[in-house]
């Protein structure tokens, strides 16, 4: 249940369009993010007088914070048409220039992922991305030769959970280079209360807040959340989400105070009970728990260094007394 809540494969496409009525469409709709906000906007403004094409947007942070939103916005604001699609489903470059093909001057091709993309594509990309053309062969054996293929002037917006993971000349290619933060609890709590009346659902102030507390800093787990919070809402006939069924249904879906789920409990109580707290591998975290290495370093391990729960060491990663305070677990010593 608590894996649902972070990543439900067999729900995509009821939890896309689920997303897709939620996202906001203008900057000033998109909460939080202040200054990445201020200075976008800054950017979006100077394009528009120069008339020209956006410089390409590299947004990175763990996922659920807005990147795909923020691209769709940027888009709109700029004016322009926007493609989607995501590093793994560009297989080969004939499929890029097939999607550089359709764009028109100015619009944003927004790739997700992208540090998923094949070499050759991103190769590809080099000269798209810094002088608007491609170069690419027609033809085979003794008749093949170069085409010089330009194009029109365009945005790419890369969005990725591990900016580190990008190679050196991609991430040179983009002007602009954002990091995506966490949600504070009074922006997670605007985004609830807009989430709400999107749905018609009615929930107390209290209620967006303790829901807000407990949602990892992410606006799509506070909306997931909401969802399921509703659920119990309706079934106990409450005509309104008041803080005692937030607390209520999230004690049911194994979500805590502080918004840590099961796999969050499995990662500290591994580090904890098997290798007195660490430090310890993330490749022998992940192997004690059956989750995937990039699941837990993009999508656990950065919540957790963000509350303090767990530290980065040169030796591993090691559970910090926050945590053990958390579980009501005595602090090991440590010589
Ligand atoms: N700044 C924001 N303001 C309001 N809602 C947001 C914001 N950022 C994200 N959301 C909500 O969270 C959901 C997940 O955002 P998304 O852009 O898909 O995240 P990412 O691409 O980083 O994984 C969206 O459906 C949107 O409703
Ligand atoms: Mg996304």
């Amino acid at each position: 249940m608590t894996e649902d809540i972070m990543h439900d494969a067999s729900a995509e496409g009821a939890e896309q369009s689920f997303e897709q009525s939620l996202r906001p469409v203008t900057l000033n709709q998109y909460i939080g993010q202040a200054l990445l906000k201020e200075r976008l906007n800054v950017y979006i403004q100077a394009a528009k007088t120069r008339e020209e094409a956006l410089d390409h947007v590299l947004l990175y942070g763990p996922p659920g914070l807005g990147k795909t939103t923020l691209a769709m916005v940027i888009a709109n604001e700029m004016g322009v048409g926007i493609r989607t699609t995501s590093g793994p489903a560009i297989e080969k470059s004939g499929d890029l220039l097939a999607l550089l093909n359709e764009l028109n001057a100015g619009d944003v091709l927004f790739i997700d992922e992208i540090h998923r993309l094949p070499k050759p594509v991103e190769e590809m990309l080099y000269s798209a991305m810094e002088d608007f053309y491609v170069d690419i062969i027609v033809g085979e054996g003794p008749t093949a030769h170069p085409v010089h293929f330009p194009l029109p002037p365009f945005t790419l917006i890369g969005a990725t959970t591990r900016a580190g993971m990008l190679s050196q000349p991609l991430r040179d290619r983009f002007g602009i280079v954002e990091h995506m933060a966490y949600y504070n609890t009074d922006e997670l709590a605007t985004i609830i209360l807009r989430s709400a009346d999107v749905f018609g659902t009615s929930i107390s102030e209290q209620g967006a807040y303790e829901l807000a507390r407990r949602s990892r800093g992410t606006p799509r787990i506070a909306n997931r959340l909401l969802k399921r919070v509703r659920d119990f809402a309706i079934v106990n006939g409450a005509s309104e989400i008041t803080d005692e069924t937030v607390d209520y249904a999230l004690k049911l879906l194994k979500v805590d105070k502080m918004g840590l789920d099961q796999i969050d409990h499995k990662i500290l109580h591994t580090m904890i009970d098997f290798y007195n707290g660490g430090p310890v591998g993330v490749n022998t975290i992940a192997a004690n728990i059956g989750e995937e290495v990039e699941t837990i370093e993009s999508m656990y391990e950065p919540y957790l260094l963000q509350i303090g729960f767990i530290q980065r060491t040169p030796r591993g990663r090691q559970v910090a007394p926050l945590a053990y305070e958390h579980l009501h677990i005595p602090y090991p010593n440590k010589e």
